[in-house]
């Protein structure tokens, strides 16, 4: 059952995974909130953890940066491990600045520019959406929990974290309504939708492109508390 990016067996991991980009989040998350913790995967230090969070099972595996290296992730999570519900817990840029550093997007919709999604629809324009009921029980617990304002709507997925142009080439969505930048949902939206899973993504606003702002990187951590709970919660019920 191992993988060339992943030595866990079948049945190691839980229904449900929170995938958050960085190895060491995937660790502080383990470490944090879960018990009974096992580590399932360390393949090039792209650790995956199964543990008990409220006493019901639940994973949680880096995907690394960007959509080529988290399809990777995702497409064999579904294919070979059977998961069931994928949430993406990771960190954006605002293009608004009504969303204030530490707020967070709930990304109904994934815009993007990778060819992962666009080469796979030939002359049609996929819309990557997230899954209706992960998506409400986030809200939900975002409304019952978390102490930093949420926001829900498009995200962008951008290939490129070093936009030419900075904020000017992403001007054109954020006049469109898009609300932020990160680098994975779309492709996450769209393995989960080929394999009949579910997916949702939710971020915490580390750094606004328009008025300049950002969470000091000593702080970061820390901001991501609510949004780790939230999915925490949404993904043992799922
Ligand atoms: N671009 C892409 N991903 C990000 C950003 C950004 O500006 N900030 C946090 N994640």
């Amino acid at each position: 059952m191992p993988t060339p990016h992943n030595r866990a067996n079948h049945g190691d991991y839980a229904p449900s995974v929170l995938l958050p980009g960085d190895p060491l989040r995937a660790k502080w998350i383990a470490d944090n909130y879960l018990d009974d913790v096992k580590l399932v995967n360390d393949v090039r230090g792209c650790y995956g953890y199964t543990g008990l969070f409220d006493n019901r099972l639940v994973s949680v595996q880096a995907t690394g940066m960007g959509q080529p290296s988290a399809a990777i992730y995702v497409e064999e999570l579904l294919r070979d491990y059977g998961v069931k519900n994928l949430i993406r817990v990771g960190t954006c840029g605002g293009f608004s600045e009504k969303i204030k550093v530490r707020d967070l997007i709930i990304g109904m919709g994934a815009c993007t520019d990778s060819s992962i999604v666009t080469n796979r629809f030939g002359a049609f324009n996929y819309a990557p959406i997230a899954d209706y009921k992960l998506m409400a029980s986030l809200i939900e617990y975002a409304g019952e929990l978390s102490s930093v304002p949420y926001h829900v709507g498009s995200l962008l997925s951008s290939d490129t974290f070093y936009q030419e142009g900075g904020f000017e080439g992403y001007r054109k969505l954020a006049e469109h309504g898009v609300l932020g930048v990160e680098m994975e949902a779309a492709t996450i939206y769209t393995l989960a939708a080929k394999y009949g899973a579910r997916a949702v993504a939710v971020c915490t606003m580390t750094d606004c492109l328009v008025t300049k702002t950002e969470i000091p990187a000593s702080d970061r951590q820390s901001s991501l508390d609510d949004m780790v709970k939230i999915a925490l919660y949404t993904a043992v019920v799922a």
